[in-house]
């Protein structure tokens, strides 16, 4: 179902799934991407988990992303903070309404830059986030509890938005943080591979 409304406060998607043991999947685009982009995805890494999808309330031209930037990898932090708890709020609304638990998020991108965002700024949103080539979201980040949080990172060597050394910060930062991380590295660029997929689809079996 896709609806815009008051409650909620988001263009989305939302599909019940048929496995109760499966956790939502919060599905977070990249820049231009919308509401259905990662809806196949979801359903192919988690099938018969429930996809709640938002479209990114930021245009960039007519592209829609989750939070301003001032240039590509220079994020407009005080945008990114506001942004980061409006989307907390939506998934508490979210979840009142669809009746679900915590979702893990799955971000690529700028979906998955601001899920780290979501990560330290409002833990108690996610029961865990899959970030697919992510980077650093703070220059000066806040402290947070992520204890025994699962979070998977998934960056390409070959990346030419994220370089190896943000990905690896990220990883370190959120280690320090008490998250439970797994980082993989990838001979690939800032689009997803096979291997990406076959990785968070175990992962997320795992979880
Ligand atoms: C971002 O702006 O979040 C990153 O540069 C990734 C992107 O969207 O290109």
């Amino acid at each position: 179902m896709t609806e815009t409304n008051t409650v909620t406060g988001f263009i989305h998607v939302f599909e019940p799934g048929g496995d109760p043991v499966r956790k939502p999947l919060l599905l977070l685009h990249g820049t231009g991407g919308d509401e259905r982009d990662l809806l196949a995805l979801g359903r192919s890494v988690a099938p018969g988990a429930s996809l709640l999808s938002p479209r990114g309330k930021v245009l960039e031209g007519a592209a829609p992303r989750f939070f301003r930037r001032l240039a590509e990898g220079v994020f407009d932090e005080a945008d990114l903070s506001r942004r980061t708890h409006e989307l907390a709020d939506f998934i508490e609304a979210a979840r009142s309404r669809y009746g679900l638990p915590a979702p893990i998020a799955v971000g690529f991108s700028n979906g998955a830059n601001i899920a780290a965002s979501l990560l330290l700024l409002r833990p108690e949103a996610l029961a865990g986030a899959a970030l697919l080539r992510a980077m650093p979201p703070f220059r000066d980040p806040p402290t947070a509890d992520l204890s025994d949080k699962p979070v998977l990172l998934l960056s390409g060597l070959l990346d030419p938005i994220v370089p190896a050394a943000d990905s690896e910060r990220l990883a370190a930062l959120l280690a320090s943080e008490g998250a439970a991380v797994e980082h993989r590295s990838l001979p690939s660029g800032h689009g997803l591979s096979h291997t990406d997929l076959s990785l968070l689809t175990g992962w997320l079996s795992r979880l």
